[in-house]
């Protein structure tokens, strides 16, 4: 099963990022060697998507390593700190930033004051975002034998947001269940919702699908409903940027609706996302923080303005689903039905 974008890149001892706010027009990867860039590319969606995000810092903390080992020498690991609070503080929702900083941290508290630690952090970095790629691979396997239990012919799926090569190390999340199946035979079509303000959906998702020969059509957020009742969807897939402990997920703004739409018309709802994206520490989905964004990305498309220039904008970027409108949560380690906190934790620790 190929996946032929690639989000992120070490070459030439630098980061290299597919540059997520030209696509689909124009494919731009922009070179990194300062961890402050780096943390500006993700507050500002060069790299977005929560396991690429967390894979993207991971190189961060290596950039910073070498810069921070340069100036500092045997300081260094002092010296290092600012650079990583400030990746930290790059966006606030997907909980796979904090967790790939982290295991960043714990292993420097392993390195030597004295020696270089920039080969030892870009392995570690290497090796999250290799793990990543194999999580994703895995969640698609599991997807796809799920949805395959209960399917008698093939079926179409709606997803939302992109879940891609393009928001992980590679593969994908939902997008991953949806390219294993599709290449089973198990999906015949992919609604993809253009997914308002940012247009993943549009502008990622329906990208990434085509190159990859999936059949799919794009649709506006409110025609979901619509679609829905047509009858030849079967499973909502969606991806997460945090689940809490009790089953709650938060993703992209409108999965929401989507959950509750699927329930009125009795469609299943998967949510998948790598343990990496689960948050024990959380009991519920109401402590996630949601990001809020700039108002100009709703009230004007690519600096063209569509709103009175006056008119304030509520623009909260993800909700939280209730665990009780998902049908599954598909982990690498897993799948959990119906989640609740005990099933949670039998299989997240
Ligand atoms: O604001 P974004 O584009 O970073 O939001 C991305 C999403 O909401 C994705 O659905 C989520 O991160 C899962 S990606 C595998």
């Amino acid at each position: 099963m190929k996946s032929q974008v690639e989000a992120i890149k070490w070459e030439d001892d630098r980061l290299s990022l597919l540059d997520q706010r030209v696509l689909p027009e124009r494919v731009l990867y922009l070179e990194y060697t300062h961890s402050g860039d780096v943390a500006l590319a993700i507050t500002d969606m060069v790299v977005r998507g929560a396991p690429a995000i967390g894979v993207t810092a991971a190189y961060g903390v290596v950039l910073a390593g070498r810069v921070a080992f340069e100036i500092a020498n045997k300081e260094w690991k002092q010296y290092i700190s600012a650079a990583i609070d400030e990746l930290a503080k790059s966006r606030p929702t997907a909980v796979n930033l904090f967790w790939a900083i982290d295991r960043m941290k714990d292993l420097m508290a392993k390195l030597s004051d004295t020696e270089n630690p920039t080969q030892a952090l870009l392995d570690e970095a290497i090796a999250i975002h290799k793990e990543d790629i194999a999580a994703n691979k895995a969640m698609g396997k599991l997807g796809f034998e799920l949805m395959a239990a209960s399917a008698d012919q093939p079926f179409a799926v709606i997803t939302h947001c992109n879940t891609g090569s393009l928001a992980t190390g590679g593969f994908g999340t939902a997008l991953g269940v949806i390219r294993h199946a599709w290449n089973d035979k198990l999906i015949s079509h992919v609604h993809a919702d253009e997914t308002r303000p940012w247009l993943q959906g549009s502008r990622l998702t329906a990208w990434e699908l085509e190159q990859d020969g999936i059949d799919v059509t794009l649709n506006v957020d409110s025609a979901a409903a619509h679609i829905m009742k047509q009858g030849q969807v079967k499973w909502v897939i969606v991806g997460a940027d945090r689940i809490t402990a009790n089953g709650d997920a938060a993703n992209k703004i409108g999965t929401y609706s989507l959950a509750v739409l699927a329930k009125f018309h009795g469609i299943k709802f998967m949510v998948v996302a790598p343990s990496t994206t689960v948050d024990m520490s959380l009991p519920t989905g109401d402590l996630i923080p949601i990001e809020q964004r700039t108002g100009t990305e709703v009230t004007s498309i690519k600096g063209y303005q569509l709103a009175p220039e006056t008119v304030e904008a509520f623009n909260p970027v993800f909700d939280v689903t209730p665990a009780e409108l998902i049908d599954a949560i598909v982990t690498e380690k897993g799948v959990v039905e119906n989640p609740t906190t005990e099933k949670m934790k039998a299989l997240l620790g």
